[in-house]
């Protein structure tokens, strides 16, 4: 763990506009920077920087937060892949809390694996280029092939010695130790001699998210060798072909950028798309896509295209690999080249207008390939059209989102000549039957649910609670601090034994104020994000007795930082456009303050009431039974916060 002290560091050390200025071209605009968004195409820049609280916002595709967090958008860090590239970049040192031992020794594996297959990557690339075998074997393989020269680099393509122990000599040589090259899997050790795995192959290193060499593949060159066409690196402590997507390093921004990613199998796949300008493609590397592959793609984008060869086998291979990637919520689609042509071999056929023009106009929606494949083969077979309906079916069971199943639905009954209902009730089915099984494998790992908390982030849809929730937090956010005077109404007799209502001032802290007010009314907040910033907002203000929007705007979650600096710029946003009258604006907006205060927590309570009220409501109609007694009672309650409510609205129609 890198400790509190570094992180702070580098957080002092960093700006936001240097950092960012490497990625985006930005203009000084004002006290601000302005640039084309990175995350969208766009034409008038949206992009914004501020360098006085050093946050970004992205009004175009409405991202924003601090220095760390671009890094994470942008190049797809981890929070401490951000950290480390900032220290790097600002010569700061990281000091690390000392894991325990056994945590210790995997981390100093790994990182002297790292350091092994980056060293293993460089000498192969360098045999590639410099060496003679290396040039009249593999580069001219290569080149064969049709690879440019940049893009044999861009990939850090290779080539291994046919040699038994050319590297693993070479390696120990320059100082790495055998343990480190047998644990990469780079040389084999039997019974004291050492031999090199790769030898006579060309070679392409596999990347990590990050850009770490994790291990290696290797192509035979002569096919009439009957040695296995490619060889991989073994798995270990670095290396898991299932959790790895060949490309996904080079491929990560235009994935996200273009909102899709291309799976294909092949490693050449991958390159021959990218020489053709096809850049948001990974490969699976030959093998099922597991759920992790699945999760990295995800962190990019929720539509994928699978694009798979011609014959039939491929055909297969494809429908099966999809399902799991519809029960991940994803968008897929499916595109078959044809017959005979692999991406590879296809991309090279064509121009880079239409490779690309054919990936847009064939790629179909998956059930709909589905159908269309399998339909034909069950003409004149009730049997197997049976088959086939359920098979669909199970397919759209697995889509999390009950509107697109039911679209799906509608869509097949149509294409496959089978009314709507009984579509519907086999659905139903297989829901139950999917749910079930859902439950049982859920309580076995549990971990995995926390992809889905993570997912709350996106604030869009949020129903009227956590509208007025939020609206608090921003109030406590931009206001918090200021001391100001508030209303009480309260109800008096005159003189003459008449009540009415008077108007009393007093003054507070805006913070307390609200604090107090959800206390009384017991009132807790529903979304847990909410709740979590609620928290940290509170905490500092006991602390330093203020609320530092700008502190917090900076804070190592980052979640609460991205919440915070958003606020903090669509606030600096809203003034901007106003700046001629600025002054008077800001003049208004303090008056409105209790207002504001005032309103939101009125209007909590309206909905929290009315929840109440329907809640009742509909135990009483569900109650079947005649207990008399029960059912005046609950009639009291309606009756009481029903009583409340108009209250509330007298009060929120209130002329302050
Ligand atoms: N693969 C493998 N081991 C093999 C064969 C294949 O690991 N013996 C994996 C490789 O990752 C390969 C992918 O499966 O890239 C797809 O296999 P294939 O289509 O046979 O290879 P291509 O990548 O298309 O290579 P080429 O174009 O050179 O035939
Ligand atoms: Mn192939």
């Amino acid at each position: 763990m890198i400790t509190r002290t570094s992180i702070d560091k580098i957080f002092e050390a960093a700006r936001v506009e240097e950092v960012i200025g490497e990625f985006v071209q930005l203009k000084k605009a004002g006290s601000n920077f302005k640039g084309l968004s990175p995350f969208s195409e766009e034409k008038t820049p949206s992009f914004m920087v501020s360098p006085v609280k050093q946050i970004w916002k992205d009004f175009s595709s409405g991202k924003g937060g601090n220095v760390v967090s671009f890094l994470m958008e942008h190049e797809h860090y981890t929070y401490p892949e951000a950290l480390r590239w900032l220290a790097k970049k600002y010569n700061i040192e990281i000091e690390e809390t000392v894991p325990d031992e056994s945590e210790k020794e995997m981390l100093d594996l790994r990182e002297s694996m790292y350091v092994v297959t980056d060293y293993a990557s460089k000498y192969f690339q360098r045999v590639l280029f410099e060496e003679e075998e290396g040039r009249n074997i593999g580069l001219s393989y290569f080149q064969e092939r049709g690879y440019r020269e940049e893009t044999i680099k861009k990939f850090n393509l290779g080539y291994a010695l046919d040699s038994w122990d050319a590297f693993t000599t070479k390696a120990e040589k320059d100082g790495y130790q055998i343990d480190y090259l047998e644990k990469t899997g780079l040389t084999i050790v039997k019974e004291n001699k050492k031999f090199d795995r790769f030898k006579g192959r060309v070679i392409f290193p596999i990347h990590s998210m990050s850009g770490r060499v994790l291990g290696f593949g290797g192509r035979i060159l002569d096919s009439t060798l009957k040695a296995a066409k490619y060889l991989n690196s073994p798995s270990s402590e670095i290396y898991d072909k299932s959790k790895i997507l060949y490309g996904i390093y080079y491929a990560k921004q235009s994935i996200a950028k273009e909102d899709r990613c291309y799976l294909v199998e092949g490693y050449t796949d991958v390159i021959s798309l990218h020489q053709a300008g096809v850049t948001n493609v990974v490969a699976s590397s030959g093998t099922a896509l597991t759920p992790e592959q699945i999760r990295l793609i995800k962190r990019l984008t929720t539509n994928i295209t699978v694009l798979f060869d011609g014959d039939a086998a491929g055909l297969r291979a494809a429908i099966r690999g999809v399902d799991l990637i519809l029960e991940q919520n994803m968008q897929v689609k499916v595109l078959a080249f044809p017959d005979g042509e692999d991406p590879d071999s296809f991309s090279k056929k064509v121009s880079s207008d239409e490779l690309k023009d054919y990936l847009e106009k064939e790629a179909k929606d998956f059930i709909r390939f589905k159908i269309d494949v399998l339909l034909p083969e069950t003409e004149k077979d009730p049997m197997k059209k049976a088959a086939l309906v359920r098979d669909i079916i199970q397919s759209i069971a697995l889509i999390p989102d009950r509107i697109q199943q039911e679209i799906y639905v509608k869509e097949c009954a149509a294409l496959l000549d089978v009314s709507e209902k009984v579509l519907f009730s086999n659905l139903a089915q297989q829901i139950v039957k999917i749910s079930k099984e859902k439950l049982k494998v859920n309580r076995e790992e549990l971990p995995d649910m926390q992809v889905v908390t993570t997912e709350q982030k996106t604030l869009e849809k949020i129903d009227q609670l956590e509208k007025y929730e939020k609206e608090i937090i921003r109030i406590l956010l931009l206001y918090g601090n200021q001391k100001t005077d508030f209303i009480n109404w309260v109800e008096e007799k005159g003189p003459l034994g008449k009540t009415y209502i008077k108007k009393e001032l007093y003054e507070n802290v805006v913070a307390e104020e609200i604090y107090l007010n959800l206390q009384e009314d017991e009132i807790e907040f529903t979304n847990p994000f909410f709740i979590k910033i609620y928290n940290e907002i509170l905490t500092h203000y006991t602390e330093y007795d203020n609320i530092d929007i700008h502190l917090l705007s900076q804070h190592k979650d980052v979640d609460i930082s991205s919440f915070t600096s958003d606020i903090l710029m669509n606030e600096e946003n809203e003034n901007l456009s106003d700046w001629e009258r600025k002054n008077i604006f800001v003049k208004e907006k303090e008056l409105m303050i209790p207002k504001l205060v005032n309103d939101v927590i009125l209007n909590l309570r309206r909905v929290l009431i009315d929840q109440k009220i329907k809640k009742i409501a509909e135990t009483m109609q569900s109650d079947k039974s005649e207990a008399l007694p029960d059912k005046n009672e609950m009639m009291e309650e309606v009756v009481n916060y029903t009583g409340l409510r108009k209250l509330l609205y007298e009060k929120l129609n209130r002329v302050v």
